[in-house]
């Protein structure tokens, strides 16, 4: 009976010890937070609050964003909630965009998640009515400016988020040659020419030197060209045959070209395997289209468009226009035209498996 006793009121002291513990505790994390809170303040703040007449703020966790906002003298108390909940960012135009943030409406977890956002983006939204953008946060090629179109591919199409981005980026929700632009680098190893990316008539890239191997006075741009001769060496090394055909073409030129074709074969056909005038890889000075001599029909055989495709990037080349790519290229599968991008790029190119239009939008455009 007695050890019964006994062993009730030890469990009543130590339930009695462990609750004062836990209110000692509670008490102390308690008072230091509201302690640290003020502590943290700048005085300038502590004055604002008081000048505001802000109840209850050092109970609650400090907030930078709060602080600089009070120090600053841009406190509005409709926010004094969205600026606790903004996480503080060490960038110069931090304040600023906070109050423009929130002036168009956003709430302080929408603002976090917009610093989440590019540089890009962030400035382009100043801009903008206010836009539910969660869906597209972790799209690294997301841009602000075409959420509207993305909602709309994405209705029409059902893609994955990361291809209707990629895609409505590359212009592919609007017909070939409509909403077109004029490239802004048409001398720049990287640059994009193609259905909605056209140069000017009179572009005529810089350092046109003719081919080693050419008949017919083929010219491409000085290191394109010291690299097809590299290339071909290569080919010949490995028993090919191969030599250049057309290489840089004027707009006029491909004019004449395309005007043939179209005749020949009508528009609509035309289209599918010649670019019209201001949008070939050829005015750029950058592709070559080649021609094995012993091989009759194709311009190429199975085996040497194999060669070509799997080795022509250690020289710089890519295949512009592969079967995968003819939705997003528009072209039939060309295995003789090759694009120069310089061997770094190229070996990213070709290892991504991606035509080139994703690939620059991926990794090259900044959003
Ligand atoms: N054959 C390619 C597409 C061109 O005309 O540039
Ligand atoms: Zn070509």
């Amino acid at each position: 009976m007695k050890t019964k006793k006994l062993r009730k009121n030890t469990i009543i002291i130590i339930i009695s010890i462990t609750i004062i513990l836990l209110s000692l505790i509670i008490g102390y994390i308690y008072y230091n937070k509201t302690y640290y809170s003020k502590k943290y303040y700048s005085n300038k703040a502590i004055e604002a609050i008081k000048v505001h007449d802000i109840k209850n703020i050092y109970k609650e966790e400090y907030s930078k964003t709060l602080d600089i906002v009070l120090t600053e003298n841009l406190y509005e108390p409709q926010y004094l909630k969205e600026y606790q909940r903004i996480e503080f960012i060490n960038q110069d135009d931090f304040i600023d965009k906070i109050i423009a943030y929130l002036n168009i409406g956003y709430s302080g977890n929408e603002i976090n998640n917009i610093f989440k956002l590019s540089k890009i983006n962030q400035d382009k939204l100043l801009n903008l009515e206010k836009i539910d953008f969660t869906k597209y946060l972790n799209i690294q090629n997301f841009d602000v400016n075409k959420i509207e179109r993305y909602n709309k591919y994405l209705d029409k199409t059902k893609k994955d988020l990361n291809t209707v981005v990629t895609y409505v980026n590359i212009n592919l929700d609007n017909k070939f040659y409509t909403n077109t632009n004029e490239v802004n680098n048409p001398n720049d190893l990287t640059v994009i020419v193609n259905k909605y990316n056209y140069i000017t008539k009179d572009f005529i890239p810089k350092n046109l030197v003719t081919l080693f191997d050419s008949k017919n006075g083929a010219k491409m741009v000085k290191e394109a060209a010291e690299a097809y001769k590299l290339f071909i060496e290569a080919s010949k090394k490995d028993g090919l045959t191969l030599e250049s055909t057309t290489a840089y073409r004027s707009y006029s030129f491909q004019n004449t070209l395309y005007t043939n074709y179209v005749a020949q074969d009508g528009k609509e056909k035309a289209d599918t395997y010649s670019a019209r005038p201001g949008t070939s890889e050829h005015q750029l000075g950058l592709a070559v289209d080649l021609n094995n001599p012993n091989h009759s029909g194709a311009r190429l055989s199975g085996s040497d468009y194999e060669w070509v495709l799997n080795n022509s990037y250690k020289y710089g080349f890519i295949i512009r226009y592969t079967e995968k790519g003819v939705p997003i290229t528009g072209y039939m599968e060309e295995p003789w035209h090759i694009r120069y991008l310089g061997v770094d790029l190229a070996t990213k190119v070709f290892k991504s498996g991606l035509t080139y239009e994703e690939y620059y939008d991926l990794y090259i455009a900044e959003y």
